[in-house]
């Protein structure tokens, strides 16, 4: 590269990979972290080669139909990329990539917390604690539900949904049922004893526990509605890791209110960060803010892997992950 390419990172990223990119780029870091005004965005693509945004960053139409822009590559750092509008940016040349793999591990352990957490009533155990209510051991009290040997429908049987099956069925004993949009190789079915069904309907009637791994986007929003909450055992639990929009909100809270089903361990959320206020009243819920890559390990991998997608790029070869 004779002349280094400007590249914006949009959020503060692991401070290794911050130094690694300014060796080779310029480039301009977000201090604040504050997350970018539409406006500052629609400046950043007439100013900079290559923008690193983060599922904090919604480019629609209007951030990416930007006279004379000057980006030819959006490398996300995170795995999914609902946020940013591919056809829009397919039409103005610009690139996309994302970063699998690297934290599929990390996400799929943090559904496994959430199951766990949902299931044995830790929330609600570290709340009493906390507000000094705990009075002490007895046979009935925060009695939960066991998990191991019980059966986990897996939607989506991507990198995560497969770590997924691997956590639960090594781990745990569980038996796995599936539901993918093509058909999964039977190999790796076999893999985790898995069985795939044909369709939402014929998995959920089945699970004791319900575990979300599909993509974000208008294909797969409200995936989880009323009528498909309606099919859950009405002690099963619903987990999501994947993206808030899959879940029907309102529909979830008032299954929850009206213990249709046993709860649910939400990691995404449809407005984040805020809360639908209804789901805050819900005790059979379990909420994380978005942690499902949040280790050292994945968060610096990530960004190394998106280091790799701006070499490929600027190097000329076609960048490792590109998506779009
Ligand atoms: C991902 O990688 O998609 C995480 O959810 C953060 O965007």
């Amino acid at each position: 590269m004779a002349v280094k390419p400007n590249i914006l990172v949009t959020r503060r990223w692991p401070a290794v990979v911050e130094q690694k990119l300014a060796e080779t780029y310029n480039v301009e870091l977000n201090r604040s972290d504050r997350p970018l005004s539409p406006s500052d965005f629609r400046d950043a693509i007439g100013r900079f080669d290559a923008v690193l945004p983060t599922v904090t960053d919604k480019i629609g139409p209007e951030a990416l139909d930007v006279p004379r822009a000057q980006t030819k590559i959006l490398a996300n750092y995170g795995v999914g990329f609902n946020h940013i509008d591919v056809d829009t940016a397919a039409r103005r040349g610009i690139a996309i990539t994302n970063t699998p793999d690297v934290l599929s591990e990390c996400t799929a352990d943090l559904a496994m917390t959430l199951m766990l957490m949902v299931a044995r009533r830790a929330g609600d155990g570290e709340r009493e604690l906390r507000a000094g209510n705990w009075t002490g051991w007895r046979p009935t009290h925060l009695v939960g539900t066991k998990v191991s040997g019980k059966t986990l429908g897996i939607i989506g049987f991507g990198r995560i949904g497969q770590q997924m099956a691997r956590r639960a069925h090594f781990g745990f004993g569980m038996d796995i049922v599936v539901y993918n949009r093509s058909a999964v190789d039977p190999a790796v079915l076999a893999q985790y004893n898995a069985r795939q069904v044909d369709t939402i309907e014929t998995l959920l009637p089945q699970c004791d526990f319900v575990s979300l791994h599909c993509p974000g986007g208008a294909e797969n929003r409200n995936m989880i509605n009323s009528a498909r909450l309606d099919l859950m055992k009405e002690d099963a639990f619903l987990i999501n890791t994947a993206r808030g929009e899959v879940v029907n909100e309102s529909a979830l809270a008032q299954a929850l209110m009206f213990d249709t089903i046993g709860g649910a361990a939400l990691d995404v959320f449809e407005a984040e960060p805020r809360i639908n206020p209804m789901l805050a009243q819900c005790d059979n819920l379990v909420m994380l803010p978005h942690l499902g890559s949040a280790t050292r390990e994945a968060r610096e991998a990530m960004g190394f892997r998106v280091l790799d997608n701006l070499n490929d790029f600027f190097e000329g070869a076609a960048p490792r992950d590109l998506v779009a």
